[in-house]
């Protein structure tokens, strides 16, 4: 699957582009703020429909304007695949594929996926929870779109138990209407809980893999899910009942903060090196490589569920990195289509760049050499 094709009318500082890519390596360069980055994340929001951070969607549309349009022609197992992006602020994004308007994100061509890594986006190691939260669970969900159903679901129950729990301050015979959502949010959140965790399994060793490959640290890397529901040694099938305790032991301050304190939707991941957090104590280049390793777990993944590489996007990645881990980065493009920018050609050896399409970025337009 690749990217062949990309139109975009108002997008952030391109007024407008029409240019084609190479299915391997294609480079984007040029100075700072003429676009780079803003070139990558159109393409991230088209392949993923999510703005690349937790950023709002009407911050895409160029500054002046009140729309933006973007499209793109995969070339995927299938065939042709056109996606059109229609933002209006103020207004819902419509996307259609194949000139039909699709209404749920389900319904869309499941293997168009696109992973970003930028050395300064640490908001997956640093940030906070809910960011770690969002990366997760937007993976499975592209994967699982069931897992999204049940996403949306629980969300709904959550938002009436707790406005159930602000009401029952003033009035205690509420209480046992508590009940009914106790109980959906239980069958909800069990089974987040337990497909959170069987993801996680194969996600994980991947995760070491690749920092070990990346650093050769021989420190030993762990990552944790902390939950706020106790599952050491719990199966999963237990994990109904581990809720459902979870949620009335938290009862007591639940109805204090007007807020369910327990549940996925308040667990994080914990990245530990040599035993200690690299939320906290790590370098900036260890959180680096965390959140790179992370990203190339997220495309081995991919892979290993679905049979397709996604697409790859770099943001600046390589002056991180010594010359023969650049090569190996870039050289992914022998197994799936990459895009990286540099303000430095130099930083691509010769080799390399030579297979691979250079772009020119200045001022929000784009030639090629
Ligand atoms: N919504 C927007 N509309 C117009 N210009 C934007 C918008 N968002 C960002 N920009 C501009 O884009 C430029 C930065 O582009 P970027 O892609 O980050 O540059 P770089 O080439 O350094 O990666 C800045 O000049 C910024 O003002
Ligand atoms: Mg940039």
């Amino acid at each position: 699957m690749h990217l062949s094709k990309v139109r975009l009318v108002d997008f952030r500082n391109f007024k407008e582009l029409e240019t084609e890519f190479s299915e391997g390596l294609n480079v984007f360069y040029g100075d700072n703020a003429q676009g780079k980055t803003n070139l990558l994340e159109a393409i991230y929001f088209l392949c993923n429909l999510k703005p690349v951070r937790s950023n709002k969607e009407q911050h895409l549309v160029a500054f002046d304007k009140t729309k933006a349009y973007l499209k793109g022609i995969f070339t995927t197992s299938s065939g042709p695949v056109d996606r059109e992006i229609l933002l209006n602020i103020g207004d819902r994004k419509k996307v259609r594929e194949c000139d039909v308007e699709k209404k749920r994100l389900s319904e869309l061509y499941w293997q168009i996926h696109a992973v970003f890594f930028s050395p300064d986006d640490l908001s997956l190691v640093k940030g906070r929870p809910s960011e770690r939260r969002r990366f997760l669970d937007l993976l499975i969900t592209r994967l699982r779109p069931q897992y999204g159903r049940y996403l949306a679901e629980y969300s709904r129950a959550l938002s009436q138990r707790n406005r159930l729990l602000k009401d029952l301050k003033k009035n205690r015979t509420l209480l046992c209407a508590l009940e009914a959502w106790d109980e959906q949010l239980a069958a909800l959140g069990s089974v987040i809980l337990k497909t959170r965790m069987a993801f996680l399994e194969k996600l994980f060793p991947l995760v070491k893999r690749y920092y070990f490959y990346f650093s050769r640290d021989e420190r030993q890397i762990d990552i944790k899910y902390e939950s706020t529901v106790a599952l050491p040694g719990v199966s999963p099938e237990a994990f109904r009942e581990a809720f459902s305790s979870a949620l009335r032991k938290s009862l007591p301050q639940d109805v204090e903060s007007g807020f369910t304190q327990v549940g996925p939707h308040r667990d994080d991941l914990q990245f530990l090196l040599g035993g200690k957090d690299l939320r906290y104590f790590g370098s900036q280049g260890e959180q680096r490589t965390l959140s790179l390793s992370v990203k190339f777990a997220e495309r081995q993944m991919f892979f290993e569920v679905t049979g397709v590489y996604p697409i790859l996007l770099l943001d600046d990645a390589l002056s991180e990195l010594d010359v023969k881990r650049r090569r190996w980065l870039l050289q992914g493009e022998e197994i799936s289509q990459v895009f990286v920018t540099t303000a430095d050609l130099s930083a691509i050896p010769e080799d390399v760049l030579k297979k691979g399409r250079i772009y020119r970025i200045k001022a929000g337009a784009l030639r090629w050499s």
